[in-house]
């Protein structure tokens, strides 16, 4: 019989108008001077700059611009596995450093702001997680990428959502029962896609948890040649009103795939930068979030993919400041689950847009 499932923290969110509110913006000739700095630093500290597609367009733009990476988070980790760089600099959220330190422990691996963390990553505590993985000794432990070095010490695979259903697939296949945490939305999308037998952390994204399936069914009828793009992080009324689930760059190709001209996207709008590349002239519409206007938390962008910003990218390559570090025993406990998430994505063929 499961376990109880146990009592997750409370996570405090920071508002994301509040912590762009923290920095002042930049005017075009100020910006152009801190992007110059940057590359030059960039070459003097033999670093490389890789971004998320959730992040401050002009850090996606100076990471396109200087030979650097712009990806999701399974292709910013092997992006910078492979890249000869002794300096990673990490732009995105606390676990994706930490993924880099993972698996490159000899680069020295630098991102924005230390505060920037995930509330998915948040909600699963080493502390209570380890002794619940202890309860389930039948299950296989897979943990989505979006968690501390120490839980993914405890598991058996990692996985993003880019890789998740084919790898649940394949523990299925070999008649495998699953442990998966944190995100209990994208566990259910998962549980749905393969009939798994999967027992789910509780866990959730305070971003995706916002969008409303009503809001979402309204923008709908309102615009009914749109399709409607969501990742699998969202609630289950949301994604039932899809017409692509997927990680972020399948989102990114569905965009640029479908005939739609006009699309409504379900996730954080960072990533219109990159479907505005991939799907030129075609108009994006943000799929709803609760309280819009002044109460609304997040509006669709991640709080902590909001604190990193250009000035911060300078700072810590002047500085060396933020080095993310991992306890060399967490590290290569944690290693085996995360070169396993980077073994099986090789080994499957590219990936069909429109999976998760
Ligand atoms: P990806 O793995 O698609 O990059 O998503 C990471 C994330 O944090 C989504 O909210
Ligand atoms: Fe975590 Fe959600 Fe932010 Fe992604 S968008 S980093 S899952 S809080």
């Amino acid at each position: 019989m499961a376990a109880t499932l146990p009592k997750i923290p409370v996570i405090h969110a920071p508002q994301t108008a509040e912590v762009l509110a923290r920095t002042p913006p930049l005017d075009a000739a100020a910006r152009e001077r801190l992007k110059a700095r940057i590359k030059r630093l960039l070459r003097e500290q033999d670093a490389v700059l890789i971004a998320h597609y959730y992040v401050d367009r002009d850090i996606q733009a100076l990471a396109e611009e200087t030979g650097g990476y712009v990806s999701d988070s399974l292709d910013m980790a092997r992006f910078g596995h492979t890249h000869p760089a002794t300096t990673l600099i990490v732009a995105g959220v606390r676990f994706m450093g930490e993924t880099a330190k993972i698996l490159n422990p000899e680069k020295r691996v630098l991102m924005p702001s230390l505060d920037a963390e995930c509330s998915l990553d948040l909600s699963c505590p080493a502390e209570q997680f380890i002794p619940f993985a202890d309860q389930h000794p039948d299950r296989v432990v897979v943990v989505y990428s979006n968690t501390s070095a120490a839980v993914k010490a405890r598991a058996d695979y990692v996985v993003t959502s880019s890789i998740a259903v084919k790898l649940v697939e394949h523990l299925k296949r070999q008649g495998k029962k699953i442990l998966w945490a944190p995100d209990k939305h994208l566990g259910d999308y998962i549980r749905n896609a393969t009939g798994a037998d999967m027992v789910l952390w509780p866990g959730s994204c305070v971003v995706h948890d916002a969008f409303k399936a009503d809001g979402l069914a309204a923008l709908k009828r309102e615009h009914p040649d749109a399709a409607v793009l969501v990742h699998p992080e969202s609630p289950a009324g949301v994604i039932a009103l899809a017409d692509v689930v997927g990680s972020t760059t399948q989102l990114i190709e569905a965009a640029r795939r479908l005939p739609q001209q006009k699309l409504i996207v379900a996730t954080d709008n960072g990533i219109f930068y990159k479907m505005q590349q991939a799907a030129p002239g075609k108009i994006f519409l943000e799929a709803p979030t609760a309280g819009r206007g002044a109460t609304c938390q997040s509006c669709a962008h991640c709080p902590w993919m909001a604190m990193d910003n250009l000035q911060a990218v300078a700072h810590v390559l002047e500085t060396g400041a933020n080095e993310i570090l991992v306890d060399e025993a967490v590290r290569v406990r944690a290693l085996v689950a995360t070169q396993r998430m980077l073994d099986f994505a090789a080994g499957l063929k590219h990936s069909t847009a429109g999976d998760a």
